[in-house]
């Protein structure tokens, strides 16, 4: 059920979480700079239906990738760069378990990811008493080509989707994603095409995700009124789809120019302010 909060009391809690980390906020979205290790415990227990999570891959350890048609080194940033299965690990777990924490009931996550972090995934969140739903596979018809020629070519991402626990009764809303899948059951495999220039027009992201991605997710496993979080938000395609489709979030990153960039793109949606909590009625917001 839609949760009946006013706009006003809507983010009453924010200020445990410090009003310094708050970077932006209007009454259907906030973002909040910062480590995601360090805010999290601030934010209330069982507040959240619903958790998206991109988080490092640990993918950027001196490879080589195809960009452009040109041989490039993977360097998606510092916070990408392993740093040994132990502590990639244990930050995989510690994370998972915060997110758990804040996650209602009922609530579900879903974590992207490819081999270099999934199974690590998979892992802690059995460990911490997820109840695995489903993985999807995302297909993306035009991944660029292995260059070595020693492996078959990346073309897919897994994204695993777990209920809070084994008690929950997590929303699924399969009608809509039947009628998405013109009237038959959808399946777990989805060609879902990268993001768009017109998507990137406030700037680049190294790891950005499509929107049509995150409207599925968001679509398939919430309901309108409902309050999502993305830990790892980078250029905010979370909130573009939650705000677009009546949700209201709450995303954290700890690099400020990704959260510029995600400002501005949730701000064509619902109206964001760089002002803080002060600034929270200074625009007319969409969803009321
Ligand atoms: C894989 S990207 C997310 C991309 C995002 N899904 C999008 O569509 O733009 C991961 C993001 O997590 C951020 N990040 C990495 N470690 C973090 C941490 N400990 N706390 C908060 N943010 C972190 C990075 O700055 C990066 O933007």
């Amino acid at each position: 059920m839609p949760k009946a909060l006013d706009p006003e009391s809507r983010w009453s809690w924010l200020s445990q979480a410090g009003a310094e980390a708050v970077h932006a906020l209007s009454a259907s979205a906030c973002l909040l700079r910062g480590d995601a290790l360090e805010i999290l415990p601030k934010l209330p227990r069982g507040r959240f239906d619903m958790v998206f999570a991109d988080p490092p891959y640990f993918l950027s350890s001196g490879g080589i990738t195809c960009k452009s048609g040109r041989m490039a080194r993977v360097d998606k940033g510092e916070w990408d760069k392993p740093a040994g299965f132990r502590k990639d690990y244990d930050f995989t777990r510690n994370w998972l378990s915060l997110c758990r924490r804040v996650l209602a009931p009922d609530g579900t996550i879903w974590v992207s990811g490819t081999r270099h972090v999934i199974y690590m995934v998979g892992c802690a969140m059995q460990e911490l008493g997820y109840k695995l739903l489903n993985e999807i596979i995302w297909y993306k018809r035009n991944a660029p080509p292995n260059l070595s020629c020693r492996y078959f070519t990346h073309s897919t991402e897994t994204i695993l989707w777990a209920a809070r626990s084994e008690k929950s009764r997590h929303v699924f809303n399969y009608d809509a994603m039947k009628s998405q899948n013109k009237g038959r059951q959808m399946r777990n495999l989805w060609e879902i095409s990268p993001p768009s220039k017109q998507e990137k027009r406030y700037g680049k992201h190294p790891t950005q995700k499509p929107e049509a991605l995150l409207e599925r997710i968001i679509e398939a496993s919430t309901n309108p009124g409902q309050l999502i979080l993305d830990p790892f938000c980078g250029s905010g395609t979370t909130g573009v789809a939650a705000v677009r489709l009546g949700r209201w979030f709450l995303g954290i990153d700890s690099d400020p120019k990704y959260l510029e960039v995600a400002r501005k793109r949730i701000g064509d949606e619902s109206g964001l302010d760089a002002e803080g909590p002060q600034a929270r009625h200074s625009r007319q917001p969409k969803l009321w």
